[in-house]
């Protein structure tokens, strides 16, 4: 067959020529366009430690940016590991090298630790000095061979964005980074140095980080990410390594940098018009690596917030997650069949965390008409008034009071001890598991009698602090609140609020509740409840927070516009009636700490920003 389709592919050819020839005869036929210029060479350049977690989502990112991979060449480095990092880059680099340009590979299989250092997230010198090192090593291959830029990327950076390289090539600068994202105010930029090379807060900052301001800036320091054009003449004067002979600041591999480009007069600078990507905030010096795994695992949570999922490698061998349910008898995840992108969403964020659940369908309040209603037994607590607006009960909250009252009887029938109730659309706190878990070994540890605990709330009586529980770190009890977003609930704790027979006198389930620990401001509700003895506590900090909030760009209320609960003919705005609720409550939020409570240690890591 081969030599037949040779011969025909010549004939075809002369055809071809000759059509060609023939053209040449009409003079406006003879021009051919010039051909577009072909893409940029790119030198990639990705220094791993210890990042076997976080290399499957940020290869990931890497294979799917938008730029001919035979226009990319490969540099990885890896050393220092007491991971599977080495093995998880081989099987990459085996699998993809041939669709790159060329690939250069520099693993260190010993030693596994610094001598200096006291854990694999500090910095020693050594360490410092080491990654200097590389980084001077990958720029001068890329000199070598005459790549147009540089590019490096951290193992853990995400560059959700595919068009990433291309947007920052079209900006025109020698040392360019896109600005990551993170769960806090951190970034990888600095608005502000010290005369030491230290960072320094500046009022320029924060705008940048909102993107209240929007553009490219000129910056004193750039990291993580970033690109260099070798193209520019300045360029040549760049080093990461040795440090410029007057050099005095810290020995710290971006602030050499930094001072280096200062000694070259090229300007660093950040884009922010785009999302990116995202980084997790790092960790202190003594956190092991399993902090590490779990934070840069939240950060892949947090993209799922507003964007999709990131999807691992698919050059990679990924083993499977092993859900559990936490030590509960059961997880619970309340959602509405028609909304399937939100349980879609939330199986995906409870799988990345190795949380088994139970989806229990939500009752459709909106599918629910009157009669329906009415045999049911369902009555509105008479008197009853939204104490914002003075509206009754809407389709929407008896819908959501009714999938509640669903998990409770479930616990009931299947006599489970302990149980987690989640709604659909909230997000977690940084390690969620590890907290919760720890939560329920003091619980058990102290004997607490307990029947609810909020994981997530807001809270409504700021006046005075919560008093909190002895010997039980991170518990308070709970003082008047709304929302039913996360809670952990006992058998006795359902059997208490199923036995207060709430159908024949509802209200919404967030004022149900603290009516039943008898702390609803509002006696005339309580007085139709004879035992207001749950004992009902909340995790403070708060383990889950909502997605969205009303308002927000991206929320769609299940109960938007929806009509009063036994008249079709009545439209409420239920959802503006709700922003305007949350918004009043919004103005607490900042008052609304308890503040005599101790945090835990995970808590100012957590918090900490720069
Ligand atoms: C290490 O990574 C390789 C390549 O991805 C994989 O085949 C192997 O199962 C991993 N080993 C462990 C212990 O995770
Ligand atoms: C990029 O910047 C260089 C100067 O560094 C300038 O000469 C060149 O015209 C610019 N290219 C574009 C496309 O703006
Ligand atoms: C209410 O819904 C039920 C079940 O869908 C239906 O059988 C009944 O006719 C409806 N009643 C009214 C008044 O629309």
């Amino acid at each position: 067959m081969k030599p037949r389709w040779l011969w025909l592919g010549s004939l075809l050819w002369l055809a071809a020529w000759r059509a060609r020839r023939a053209g040449a005869y009409f003079p406006e036929e003879r021009w051919v366009p010039e051909s577009p210029l072909r893409p940029p060479r790119v030198l990639l350049a990705l220094l791993a430690r210890n990042a076997a977690h976080s290399l499957p989502a940020t290869l990931g990112c890497i294979e799917r940016l938008r730029h001919p991979k035979d226009r990319i060449a490969l540099w990885v480095a890896t050393d220092h590991n007491v991971d599977n990092t080495t093995a998880v880059l081989r099987e990459w680099l085996m699998n993809v090298q041939g669709m790159y340009h060329s690939v250069e590979w520099r693993p260190m299989e010993q030693p596994r630790f610094y001598p200096d250092e006291e854990g694999p997230k500090h910095w020693s010198n050594a360490r410092y000095e080491h990654v200097m090192k590389l980084r001077q090593a990958a720029l001068q291959s890329a000199r070598d061979i005459w790549a147009d830029y540089v590019l490096f990327v951290d193992a853990d950076n995400l560059l959700t964005n595919p068009d990433t390289l291309s947007l920052l090539i079209a900006e025109n600068k020698t040392v360019v980074a896109p600005m990551l994202d993170s769960r806090a105010a951190y970034s990888n930029f600095w608005c502000g140095m010290t005369s030491q090379g230290y960072y320094k807060r500046t009022p320029a900052y924060i705008p940048i980080r909102k993107r209240d301001r929007q553009g490219c800036f000129e910056v004193p320091m750039v990291h993580s990410t970033f690109l260099i054009d070798l193209r520019k003449e300045a360029s040549q004067n760049l080093v990461f390594y040795p440090p410029h002979p007057d050099y005095t600041w810290a020995f710290d591999d971006i602030i050499v940098f930094a001072f280096a480009c200062r000694q070259a007069e090229v300007q660093m600078y950040v884009c922010n018009k785009e999302v990116y990507g995202f980084l997790p905030v790092p960790l202190r010096s003594h956190s092991t690596l399993r902090d590490e795994v779990e934070s840069f695992m939240h950060t892949q949570l947090e993209v799922m917030v507003k964007n999709p999922p990131v999807e691992p490698s698919r050059y990679l061998s990924v083993p499977p997650k092993v859900p559990d349910k936490m030590g509960f008898d059961e997880v619970f995840m309340i959602n509405l069949k028609r909304r399937a992108d939100r349980r879609e969403r939330m199986l995906q964020t409870l799988y990345e965390q190795e949380i088994d659940c139970k989806i229990l369908e939500a009752v459709d309040g909106k599918a629910m008409n009157s009669s329906q209603v009415e045999a049911m037994g369902i009555k509105m607590l008479p008197g009853y008034k939204d104490p914002y607006h003075g509206r009754p009960l809407t389709k929407g909250e008896l819908g959501c009071f009714l999938s509640h009252y669903k998990v409770w009887q479930e616990i009931v029938e299947r006599s489970l001890e302990k149980s987690v109730v989640f709604e659909d659309d909230l997000r977690f706190e940084i390690f969620f598991k590890r907290r919760i878990m720890n939560l329920m070994y003091d619980l058990e540890e102290e004997g607490l009698d307990w029947d609810l605990i909020y994981i997530g709330r807001k809270r409504m009586q700021v006046e005075h602090p919560e008093k909190a529980v002895p010997h039980v770190r991170n518990l308070v009890e709970a003082d008047y609140s709304y929302w039913t977003l996360g809670y952990i609930i006992s058998l006795q704790g359902a059997k208490k609020l199923l036995e207060a027979k709430p159908l024949s006198k509802m209200l919404p389930v967030d004022e149900f509740l603290p009516v039943m620990f008898d702390k609803h401001p509002v006696s005339e509700y309580m007085e139709h409840f004879d035992n207001r003895n749950l004992l009902a506590f909340s995790v403070e900090p708060l383990l889950v927070y909502p997605t969205h909030y009303t308002g927000d760009d991206g929320y769609i209320s299940d109960t938007e516009t929806s009509v009063v609960w036994d008249n079709e003919n009545v439209k409420t705005d239920w959802d503006r009636a709700k922003s305007q609720k949350m918004k009043e409550q919004q103005e607490l939020s900042n008052e609304a700490r308890n503040t005599d409570v101790l945090q835990s240690p995970l808590d100012s890591t957590a918090r900490d920003e720069l």
